[in-house]
């Protein structure tokens, strides 16, 4: 932003030069950032699945059609087992760059989605992501005065790695992300900073889990802004082995070799795009690049535990606002959205039956990378305003 204010200076009279020089050294500014290793410990109950010892790690084929079938429709239950999370949560906290008073003690808390971890809110690089701030939720929230938690999300990052089937689930993963609020509200998540009120933003998987946070801990959270998400699993089922999931330990055994089978990425670039990104000149060839070069994994148990978290949450009242592209190839089968009352997006607010508010914004051409897109500064704009005219 502030390489345009000076280049539009150098046609304008000496005072107003003065005066952008100074505008840019404030819009230039940065959040002051800490990284954290916050310790945590959750019980919950995860789903048993029946996985196959012989199941074929080596054939993309056979892992999409093990996960589509254990994603199978809402009505499946497998068996429930106790389990725990004891370990760290890797985070950057960022305090903002303007103070707004009656902000200072609201946090907006960033859960990524699969394969991805908390850079993808910074526009995939820290502290800037590609072309500056222009892909950075972080940044946005910063200049607006809200302090913000991005974490990597329990198996991603740089926090611990439990197991990708048997406990990296929506359950488990949704206890650890209430064990986290618990400790936003003591002031002991980050060291000094007590935070009241918890703005959850999610992305695609991420907001499943604030859908499961808000269903099984109704009081944890204030606001939730849920972007690449929809009413129904059957597209994300249908639509995911063009990806080619493949583990990520063969995929590349430099950066991943010490994990797990059930640890997956996906291999296919034409898939990923086909999958995850919109329509042709929705976006930068290079955040494009940047994404499928730099994938982090998803866990096996994710995946097949996706319906678990999509679904009504009876008793939480927070409004909600969804932010999912038109052309959202997970959530809404063929990447066709439409965008009224009958889209996936609109639907989804049937999940939060008692919410305050609840609407919902669809920025067009966009895929599923909702703050990668050209549409990002539209979409950050859009759910910052729901959030002022909703007390926050
Ligand atoms: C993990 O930690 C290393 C070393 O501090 C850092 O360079 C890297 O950016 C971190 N990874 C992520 C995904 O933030
Ligand atoms: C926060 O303070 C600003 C003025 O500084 C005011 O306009 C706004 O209504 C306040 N918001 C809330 C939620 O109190």
């Amino acid at each position: 932003m502030a390489y345009h204010l000076t280049s539009l200076s150098n046609i304008l009279s000496p005072l107003s030069l003065l005066l952008t020089a100074s505008f840019s050294l404030f819009t230039s500014a940065n959040p002051t950032c800490t990284y954290l290793e916050i310790p945590i410990h959750a019980t919950a109950s995860n789903e048993v699945f029946p996985i196959p010892t012989d199941l074929d790690y080596t054939s993309p084929a056979a892992i999409s059609a093990l996960i589509q079938t254990l994603i199978g429709d809402a009505v499946t239950t497998f068996p429930l087992k106790p389990t725990s999370f004891d370990g760290i949560v890797a985070a950057r906290y960022c305090d903002p760059e303007v103070v707004v008073a009656n902000r200072s003690d609201v946090i907006q808390l960033y859960m990524s989605g699969v394969t991805e971890n908390n850079l993808y809110w910074f526009g995939l690089g820290y502290p800037n992501g590609i072309d500056g701030d222009m892909y950075s939720t972080v940044d946005f929230a910063s200049k607006q005065g809200y302090p913000t938690l991005a974490i990597d999300r329990i198996g991603v990052g740089n926090s611990t790695h439990p197991d990708p089937i048997t406990e990296q689930q929506v359950n488990l993963e949704e206890a650890v992300s209430h064990e986290l609020v618990m400790a936003l509200k003591a002031g002991t998540a980050v060291p000094g900073k007590v935070f009241n009120r918890v703005i959850f933003v999610g992305h695609s998987y991420g907001s499943v889990l604030g859908n499961a946070q808000a269903t099984n801990h109704p009081d944890d959270i204030a606001a939730f802004v849920l972007t690449g998400y929809g009413v129904s699993t059957i597209p994300v089922a249908a639509d995911l082995p063009q990806t080619l999931p493949l583990p990520a330990q063969t995929y590349d055994p430099g950066r991943f070799g010490s994990l797990q089978l059930g640890y997956l990425v996906t291999s296919s670039k034409p898939g990923r795009r086909g999958y995850l990104w919109g329509r042709p000149g929705s976006y930068d060839e290079a955040v494009f690049e940047k994404d499928f070069d730099d994938e982090d994994v998803v866990g096996l148990g994710e995946l097949a535990s996706i319906a678990g978290g999509l679904k009504e949450a009876p008793d939480s009242t927070a409004p909600v606002f969804i932010v999912t592209g038109d052309a959202d190839d997970v959530f809404c089968l063929l990447a066709t959205c439409g965008d009224g009352a009958s889209s996936p997006q609109a639907q989804a607010c049937s999940l939060f039956p008692k919410s305050e508010k609840c609407d919902y914004f669809i920025p067009q051409g966009t895929g599923h990378m909702v703050s990668l897109h050209y549409s990002a500064q539209e979409s950050f704009a859009r759910y910052h305003a729901f959030l002022a005219e909703n007390g926050f």
